[in-house]
């Protein structure tokens, strides 16, 4: 893999335009839970779509090796999310400025040394008091095979193994914050999972661009109020009251409430980085597209060269697990 690097931006944007993001989040007013579902794919069945990521975390306690409790698992890490931006399709008005922002272009072709930039999609990621994200890399993509079609965990294994290099689409990330919050740091291991991980607070008009399909990460937990985690439930919606409020719940029903304080903001960006226009043409015209015959091939052929599978292939749902524990190797926790 490429020797990831990042570019941090502090600010990000001049004041006037960064009181307009925020009050763009504000205004666009309403946010989803997300959530992960089973995988419903022949291979690996009955897995999560990030099967890698939910048992490490539910292994290791997370980056601090806290005691995981598995009942509490979805109200830590069910955050909201909904997308501004998704190729021509603006969902809200005035984020324009920012899927085109020239500074995450910029950074996006010196991190992965390519020049044609392709900015694709804005959303907004939010963590509630006491929520945190687990230590992971991101979904890659590679011509031939992404998450619209394939299992999650698949992609992440294919990219890790470094046999699918060829076909990788090269992604950048730009994650911004907005209004600050207490705790919520990106934690992020640049030199790899062995490395010593740096951690960036998620203040407010600040940035970060990398290759988080790459670089482990995660969010450590946004500082937990007086009040309980409450049970956040798949369905319920994040909703902006005014006046600093959030309010958490189905419909009209509120089951908790939060200062702005206490809720973490961050809005993401994704570009696709292409060597040259030939590239880009091959990936619009499905000229060199992986199949999945060839993929579960090329990573049974190096399980056996790896010693790691002899004989008879095992169902699906064992080689998966194989897969995940012999290619996805992640960053141990904090000693
Ligand atoms: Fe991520």
């Amino acid at each position: 893999m490429a020797t990831p690097t990042y570019r941090v931006f502090d600010p990000l944007l001049p004041q006037p335009q960064a009181d307009a993001m925020r009050r763009l989040c504000e205004r666009f007013g309403t946010y989803g839970m997300y959530s992960q579902e089973a995988s419903e794919a022949e291979i690996g069945q009955g897995l999560f779509q990030r099967h890698d990521a939910v048992m490490n975390f539910m292994k290791t306690g997370g980056r601090f090796g806290r005691q995981a409790d598995p009942g509490a698992l979805g109200a830590r890490t069910n955050y909201f999310r909904e997308s501004y931006a998704y190729g021509d399709r603006i969902a809200i008005d005035g984020i324009e400025p920012f899927l085109g922002y020239e500074g995450f272009v910029e950074a996006a072709r010196a991190i992965h040394g390519r020049p044609v930039i392709e900015p694709a999609i804005v959303y907004a990621n939010i963590l509630v008091a006491g929520q945190e994200l687990a230590v992971h890399t991101d979904v890659p993509e590679f011509r031939g095979a992404n998450r619209t079609k394939d299992p999650e965990w698949l992609m992440v294994v294919m990219h890790h193994s470094g046999l699918f290099d060829r076909w990788r689409m090269p992604i950048a990330t730009g994650v911004s914050w907005w209004r600050g919050c207490r705790g919520g740091e990106l934690a992020l291991y640049p030199d790899g999972a062995d490395g010593p991980p740096s951690t960036v607070p998620a203040a407010h008009n600040t940035a970060i661009v990398l290759d988080t399909d790459t670089v482990f990460h995660g969010v450590d937990r946004v500082v937990e109020t007086a009040q309980p985690l409450p049970p956040l439930a798949i369905g319920m919606r994040l909703t902006y009251e005014g006046d600093d409020h959030w309010r958490v719940g189905f419909g009209d029903e509120t089951v908790i409430r939060y200062h702005w304080d206490d809720v973490r903001f961050s809005v993401s960006w994704k570009a696709y980085c292409f060597a040259d226009e030939a590239e880009r043409r091959m990936t619009l015209e499905h000229t060199d597209d992986l199949t999945r015959p060839q993929i579960m091939d090329a990573l049974q052929a190096d399980l056996r060269r790896r010693g790691r599978l002899d004989g008879e292939t095992p169902n699906g749902t064992d080689l998966a697990l194989l897969m995940i524990d012999e290619y996805i190797r992640f960053p141990p926790p904090a000693a």
